[in-house]
């Protein structure tokens, strides 16, 4: 997998203890249309379960990163939905969600779209900063 999403670190308080951290729900994803569209996501079901590392893999254009820009509401389906710490995201505002994925995600981009100008230690607390949390030293 060259992409991953980080779920909460154990101890966190979250809003739905003991369910799965993310849940796919007949999930498709079609890029473009007629003769040309490719259907990169036909009805996927899955629960992530919390506390567990979880690998996705597949040959090359499977559908991995359609996948995970899902998951992580990056990327909306077009047709079935994603319940993400116990919300179903389709019942959301734009800022309802980016609230929402500064709250419970991280995202390592398969072209890592990191800041070039900040350390990697910058780039880790930058969204930190933003949410108004103090980062642990650690
Ligand atoms: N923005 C887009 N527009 C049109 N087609 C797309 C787009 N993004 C992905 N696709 C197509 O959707 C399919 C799945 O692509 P995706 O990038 O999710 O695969 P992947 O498993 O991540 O591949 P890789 O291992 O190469 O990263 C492929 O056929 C790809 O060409
Ligand atoms: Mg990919």
């Amino acid at each position: 997998m060259t992409e991953s999403i980080a779920a909460p670190a154990a101890g966190v308080a979250v809003d739905n203890v003991g369910g799965a951290v993310v849940e796919a729900h007949d999930l498709s994803r079609r890029y473009g249309e007629g003769d040309t569209a490719v259907d990169a996501l036909r009805g996927v079901n899955l629960e992530i379960e919390r506390r567990k590392l979880t690998a996705v893999m597949g040959p090359s254009g499977s559908g991995k990163s359609t996948l995970m820009h899902l998951l992580a509401a990056l990327d909306l389906p077009t047709s079935g939905y994603v319940v993400l710490a116990g919300t179903k995201l389709g019942d959301l505002s734009d800022k309802e969600i980016t609230k929402l994925r500064r709250k419970h995600i991280g995202f390592i981009f398969q072209f890592f779209n990191l800041l070039p100008m900040l350390t990697a230690e910058e780039n880790v607390v930058l969204p930190l900063s933003i949410a108004g949390e103090k980062p642990d030293k650690e």
